[in-house]
């Protein structure tokens, strides 16, 4: 079956479906985008990737290409006539075609491309879900909490990751602290037994699965710190674990070749798991996002 797109208001066959040459994202990666994952035909945390996606479009002056409600109707359109379950369906706006100058265009319509692709469902069994990470710099630009389709500092370390045969690079800042992982959100338990992601500013992505389990960590009386880690309390953490629409919540066994901890997946990270399994199932899908942090899908702003 051919994959089906949708491009500018239009359902068309992905290997047909293309984007003007005078694209803003295209040409200046002047757009932003979205990734929710589909589980058993349903979109997990809706509300929140679509705050996040309103959130970076102000953030950069690009006009909604449609509202909410439309934009769902799309999502579900492609996600159907792709008949996925299991899978990732994708959203991209740019600012538009224009004949190519750095300044924004006047009255310019935004450009929305939506595709979707099957996947596996993830693992019931956390221990057949582990990973390995390495350490990368973080050269990325400033504003790094806008989801933009500037991601060439993030395949840059993704690739070192892939060549060293790990799934993940974290990224270590100038001054020597963890920000996040080439495409996801960083935990880890601290040496003291203490779980820790870092706090939200500019220089990491407000993750939806991130602020998800701080819910679901706040429902169950989970104690956790927004604080951010060195390098060095990294390599001594009892436990590492990623999280993002992808990843769920996936435990890194070994950083930079080194064993974490006992090298298997660590309590914390299996309570994590289990509840974030639940709450993808959707016995959780319908809390309504009650706490700032949840609401803006950041809270920074
Ligand atoms: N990446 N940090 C970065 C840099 C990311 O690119 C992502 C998501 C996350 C986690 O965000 P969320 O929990 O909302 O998925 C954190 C997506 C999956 C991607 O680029 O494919």
């Amino acid at each position: 079956m051919s994959r089906i797109a949708y491009v500018n208001g239009r359902y068309v066959p992905q290997r047909e479906a293309s984007v003007n040459v005078e694209d803003r994202g295209y040409q200046f990666g002047d757009g932003v985008y979205e990734v929710i994952h589909v589980h058993d035909g349903r979109f997990v945390d809706t509300g929140l990737h679509l705050a996040r996606l309103a959130r970076s479009l102000r953030e950069l002056a690009i006009p909604k290409p449609m509202e909410d409600g439309a934009l769902l109707v799309v999502l579900r359109e492609v996600v159907r006539r792709n008949r996925i379950r299991e899978g990732i369906v994708y959203m991209q706006v740019s600012r538009g075609v224009a004949r190519r100058d750095h300044a924004f265009p006047r009255d310019v319509a935004p450009a929305l491309v939506v595709t979707a692709r099957h996947g596996k469902a993830f693992p019931r069994e956390i221990d057949t879900w582990t990973g390995t990470a390495i350490t990368a710099p973080d050269i990325r630009w400033g504003r790094v909490d806008i989801k933009t389709v500037n991601l060439l500092p993030n395949c840059l370390a993704k690739q070192k990751a892939r060549e060293a045969g790990a799934y993940e690079a974290i990224l270590i800042d100038r001054d020597g602290n963890v920000t996040e992982g080439s495409s996801t959100t960083v935990w880890a338990v601290d040496e003291d037994g203490v779980l820790r992601t870092r706090h939200l500013d500019h220089h990491i992505l407000p993750g939806c699965t991130r602020a998800a389990v701080i819910s679901l960590m706040e429902e169950a009386g989970i104690r956790f710190e927004e604080r951010g880690l060195s390098e060095a309390e990294l390599r001594a953490a009892r436990e590492i674990f990623l999280t993002s629409a992808t990843s769920y919540v996936k435990p890194m066994v070994r950083l930079d070749g080194v064993a974490v901890g006992e090298g298997t997946p660590g309590p914390v990270a299996r309570r994590l798991f289990e509840l974030f399994a639940r709450h993808a199932d959707g016995a959780t899908h319908n809390v309504p996002p009650a706490s700032p942090r949840l609401a803006s899908c950041g809270g920074i702003g």
